[in-house]
């Protein structure tokens, strides 16, 4: 949830001091990287080498680290290097001095040259806390958009019932990580996806199929399912497999299965991406005993398959977005084109076959969004996943606008 986060804490001299344990483990437990400076204070109530155990990263207190080496503690490199600042807890005296300017320690120094968020959790007692100094240094703070993590109310240590509790560790990580990740518009939408190929049964033993291996289905569906999305997946046989509880698997083997499922489910979904390599044909009269080998030639006569993105397009309402896939061997664009209109489509992904590493059996894919007011965006040859998320990033700006 915080991969690739770097987050520099801030402990300052308040009995909450012993939380900043939690807070450093539950960051470095979301992937976060932590880098932890203390006030000569905070020493006082936990010891660097807590936090510098479970940060994996020495502590800093002061400018001079280390006498022998004269080697010091840049501010500025640490104020750069940070994406996020978090002071937790905060005391009176350290507020004052934010506010202030004051640069007296090496905490106060990395503030003042700090170039990302920062955010303070102030802990103090309830009187403290209540006085017009405190209320008007944070009003200030607060101005020049400092983030206030506002203390709760409770016990104290001073026996004393009131507000001044630092906000607990669980929450002021819950809050960072829901920082990090911003709510996607996603969220909570239902959104069914086909994927995979169908099988068409020519006997009982044999079919018609193709050599999709529905990666991209399972993709698309774990990638909607990370941004908050419920999740009908309805796919021909694959060998991938989904993991989250976001995601409903519906398994089908041919296209007027396929059909059925997506007839069931498209009124209540909002979003429908259809990237099934659906067969085009099917047998007419599928055999109910295997076929024997007694003629030197056989004809199996083919019907025409339903188009189900046709379908979905067909009864699309106003507030639903269709996405479909096309991969193409000559005249892509245009036939894109042609498809994106007739099947009603808000995004067509093209995947051409001239492409290398693009199509059927490969982990890349390099496909070209087709939009309804001819916009034509070119992507690079990348990981399917990485395919996946542009795709959900067009809906979202979709449906941003
Ligand atoms: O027309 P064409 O088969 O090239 O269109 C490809 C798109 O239509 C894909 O999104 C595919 O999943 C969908 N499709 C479908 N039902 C079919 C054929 C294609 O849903 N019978």
């Amino acid at each position: 949830m915080l991969s690739g986060k770097k987050i520099l804490l801030g402990v300052t001299g308040s009995i909450a001091a012993y939380k900043a344990a939690h807070i450093v483990r539950a960051l470095i437990k979301s992937n976060a990287e932590v880098k932890v400076i203390m006030t000569e204070s905070a020493c006082d109530f936990i010891t660097p080498l807590t936090l510098s155990t479970l940060s994996k990263k020495p502590v800093a207190i002061e400018f001079i680290k280390d006498e022998e080496s004269g080697e010091w503690e840049n501010h500025v490199d640490w104020g750069i290097w940070a994406d996020l600042m978090l002071i937790a807890p905060c005391s009176a005296n350290t507020l004052s001095k934010l506010v202030n300017g004051n640069c007296d320690n090496l905490l106060l120094a990395t503030y003042l040259s700090a170039k990302c968020p920062v955010w303070i959790a102030p802990a103090m007692d309830l009187d403290m806390f209540a006085h017009f100094s405190t209320q008007e240094n944070l009003a200030k703070l607060n101005e020049h958009d400092v983030y206030i993590i506002e203390p709760t109310s409770g016990e104290l240590a001073s026996g004393l019932e009131g507000k001044g509790r630092m906000e607990e560790p669980e929450e002021i990580h819950d809050q960072i990580v829901a920082h990090f990740n911003p709510k996607s518009n996603l969220n909570g939408k239902q959104i069914i996806i086909t994927g995979g190929p169908t099988y068409e049964a020519i006997d009982p033993v044999r079919f018609i199929g193709n050599h999709s291996s529905g990666i991209t289905g399972v993709l698309l569906a774990e990638a909607c399912a990370k941004r908050g999305a419920q999740v009908i997946l309805v796919t021909g046989p694959t060998r991938f497999k989904t993991s989250s509880a976001n995601i409903k698997v519906i398994p089908i083997n041919s296209a007027n299965e396929m059909l059925a499922a997506v007839q069931a489910n498209w009124n209540e979904c909002q979003i429908g991406i259809f990237s099934a390599a659906v067969a085009d044909y099917r047998p007419a009269q599928p055999a109910d005993q295997k076929i024997k080998k007694k003629t030197d030639a056989i004809t199996i006569e083919l019907v025409k398959n339903p188009d189900i993105l046709a379908w979905a397009g067909a009864h699309k309402k106003e507030d639903q977005y269709l996405v479909g896939f096309a991969l193409e061997t000559e005249n892509e664009i245009e036939n894109g084109r042609g498809k994106l209109a007739r099947k009603n489509l808000n995004l067509l992904i093209l995947n051409s076959l001239n492409d290398k590493g693009a199509g059927f059996g490969h982990s890349t894919n390099k496909v070209t969004f087709i939009k309804p007011n001819n916009n034509l965006i070119n992507f690079e040859l990348k990981n399917k996943s990485d395919v996946a998320e542009d795709i959900l990033n067009e809906i979202e700006t979709d449906l941003n606008d």
